[in-house]
């Protein structure tokens, strides 16, 4: 296990923006750890810490949600205009908040496709799809807000509710081989705790703007389908060809095809010591199997 240098104190206060499938696990981990932790989400929820933000109708919280806010989290995609919705409305408040530090998700799309090749921090960004180069403006314009900034880049999330065993279940899945293909992907608790990780640790070790949260083993999506049909003990369906099945797909479906690459975790693992709890699919979903 990680061992912490310093627990994250309890003065601490979060700002999650977009508590969706990560920002939610990410805020319930970090409630643990006594934190005062506030959440956004485009409606109105029951739950008292969390506050109502939706950029596309310009629903923005009451600027007290600031007060003594030392760390911000923000897990929201960029807009339909291509613009950071979080700096977009509150760039400003951020930068006259004293924050001790921000985190942003973001993804490896921006590394484009690289026919399989790994990709690293230190490999120059080569977007392919609209999304992707959107996606890297919206990095450069955090890391040119001048705050704190540590910027995630994450391949396919996945974790409890959310993984080929609800494809299976929901018959929404789709058995598609393509030759020499490979995803990277992170199982939803590996994100939130090497962030915890880096900022337990934050004072002994050296600041990395970007770094890659990736498991050990990009693999082919059908050695996953299959694993997942094995442990139900089912048969897994006959593979389509890609070239096949290509027409039937949304179009975002076949970009996600149209990218082929490995994302190197080695900077988070081996130089900052990150030990992932899930180092590979087989280990994520038969959680995911035995705790569903
Ligand atoms: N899913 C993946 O496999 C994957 C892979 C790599 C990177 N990423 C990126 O990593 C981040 C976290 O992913 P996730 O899958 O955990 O996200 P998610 O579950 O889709 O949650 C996204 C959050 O953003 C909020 N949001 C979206 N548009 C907004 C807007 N215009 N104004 C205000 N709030 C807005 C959503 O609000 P509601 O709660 O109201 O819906 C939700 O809370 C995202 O940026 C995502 O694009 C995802």
């Amino acid at each position: 296990m990680n061992k912490p240098a310093s627990l994250i104190g309890n003065k601490n206060k979060f700002l999650i923006f977009g508590c969706g499938y990560s920002g939610s696990y990410f805020a319930k981990t970090i409630k643990k750890f006594g934190c005062t932790v506030l959440t956004s989400s485009r409606s109105i929820s029951r739950d008292l810490n969390s506050f109502v933000f939706n950029s596309e109708n310009s629903v923005v919280p009451d600027a007290k949600i600031f007060d003594r806010v030392t760390h911000i989290l923000s897990c929201i995609p960029p807009d339909k205009n291509g613009n950071d919705p979080v700096l977009s409305c509150f760039k400003s408040q951020l930068k006259s908040s004293s924050l001790e530090w921000v985190g942003y998700l973001s993804t490896t799309g921006v590394y484009g496709n690289t026919k399989g090749d790994w990709v690293s921090e230190i490999d120059e960004p080569n977007p392919f799809q609209k999304r992707s180069c959107n996606r890297l403006n919206c990095e450069k314009e955090w890391i040119e807000s001048g705050l704190p900034v540590q910027i995630f880049r994450l391949p396919g999330i996945y974790g409890p509710g959310r993984s080929t065993f609800e494809a299976i279940k929901n018959k929404k899945i789709r058995v598609i081989s393509k030759k020499n293909q490979v995803f990277s992907r992170i199982h939803v608790a590996d994100i939130t705790n090497a962030i915890i990780y880096l900022l337990q640790n934050k004072n002994t070790l050296k600041f990395y703007q970007i770094i890659n949260i990736a498991d050990d083993e990009p693999c082919s999506q059908l050695e996953v389908i299959q694993y997942c049909y094995d442990l139900l003990g089912l048969t897994m369906p006959k593979p389509i060809l890609f070239e096949n099945a290509k027409e039937e797909l949304s179009s975002i479906a076949q970009s996600f095809w149209m990218e082929n690459r490995r994302v190197s975790n080695k900077l988070l693992c081996k130089k900052l010591g990150y030990k992932l709890i899930y180092k590979n699919y087989k280990i994520g979903l038969k959680d995911c199997y035995l705790n569903c």
